[in-house]
């Protein structure tokens, strides 16, 4: 089958369960945690969660819950997300804290969080020491994304990153929960400990590449496609790899160009227009094409020890698929 159709086959299991929590909750504040878990999302760490607990075991369905936990938490990190990138659209629609105001957004983001540790502790199917080892990685990796969102607030004041530190920051923004669905799913598949640490590799590196993607994509993707506003990036003044390699690569005049452009509370288009002009001239663009490709190619190698099947196909087409995505 291909990927598309196993993704939603799980993504219309994962949704199933996730709406079953939200049925017959009647306070206010539940209606808001709904929020984006019902406007969708393309569910691509539960479906990792299951697919790795499948490549070691068969048995996809007992990683459901844990699977259900990390996409709440993945939730919650979207809501409190965009009221730090000041971000106007989320999945095709109006983002919550525009919808609600900041303070309710922050407390459904604290309600989806605590909800994510509730829904594991619930489960019948996971118990033990597999429950306090799936603990850790969902705690550990959601102390890591603060730590990497800590860094990419901080990084705005400042133009001196290296590539180095850039590449540090999206590994605990983005690969973290990543890392945390793959050897999540490997502890609920049996592996030992070396598997575990080789499929908590195999997600680092494909979300280094993930999260490269999407800096790409918010730069040059469909507005309708990917459901957030494009150019975001650079209206926020991130420092993306885009902009570290442009910023090493340009004349000096086009930097400070670039300088002024991150530096504006405000952009126009064409000064979106202008800096993706200057990332093109820079050869940012490729550049950061190239460097997911590594990324990827080093996930995938990871992947070496597994037995072949058609799991060990589906995670390595999931890398592709991280790389020349456009939603
Ligand atoms: C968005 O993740 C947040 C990032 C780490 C860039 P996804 O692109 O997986 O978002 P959804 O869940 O499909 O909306
Ligand atoms: C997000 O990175 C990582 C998270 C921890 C949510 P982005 O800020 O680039 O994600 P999007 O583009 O808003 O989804
Ligand atoms: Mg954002
Ligand atoms: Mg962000
Ligand atoms: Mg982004």
């Amino acid at each position: 089958m291909p990927l598309m159709e196993e993704l939603n086959e799980r993504k219309k299991k994962i949704d199933r369960e996730i709406s079953k929590i939200f049925k017959n909750e009647e306070h206010p504040l539940w209606d808001h945690m709904a929020y984006y878990p019902r406007a969708g999302g393309k569910k691509l760490r539960p479906f990792l969660v299951m697919i790795t607990t499948g490549a070691f075991s068969g048995e996809e369905d007992k990683a459901l819950p844990y699977g259900v936990a990390l996409e709440l938490v993945h939730n919650f990190t979207l809501i409190h997300d965009d009221i730090m990138d000041k971000d106007e659209k989320r999945r095709g629609k109006e983002t919550l804290y525009q919808k609600i105001g900041e303070a309710q957004a922050i407390n459904a983001g604290d309600g989806l969080f605590a909800l994510a540790f509730n829904e594991l502790s619930r489960s019948s199917d996971i118990c033990g020491e597999k429950l306090r080892e799936l603990l850790n990685e969902l705690s550990t990796s959601v102390i890591k994304v603060a730590e990497g969102q800590h860094e990419d607030i901080s990084f705005e004041s400042t133009f001196d990153i290296s590539e180095e530190e850039f590449i540090g920051m999206i590994e605990k923004k983005t690969s973290y929960l990543f890392r945390a669905a793959t050897r999540g799913g490997a502890i609920i598949g049996g592996a030992n400990e070396k598997q575990i640490d080789e499929m908590g590799e195999y997600a680092r590196k494909m979300g280094i590449a993930f999260q490269i993607q999407d800096d790409y994509l918010d730069l040059i993707g469909d507005e309708e496609k990917i459901g957030k506003d494009s150019g975001s990036d650079i209206r926020e003044g991130k420092r993306t790899l885009l902009v570290i390699k442009a910023l090493s690569e340009l004349s000096s005049e086009k930097e400070e160009r670039l300088k002024k452009i991150l530096r504006k509370e405000e952009n126009t288009p064409e000064e979106i227009d202008e800096a993706i002009d200057l990332f093109q001239e820079a050869g940012s663009i490729d550049y950061s094409k190239d460097l997911a490709e590594k990324y990827a190619e080093e996930a995938k190698s990871h992947l070496h020890s597994l037995p072949n099947s058609e799991y060990k196909n589906l995670l390595e087409e999931v890398v592709e698929f991280m790389i020349s995505r456009s939603r």
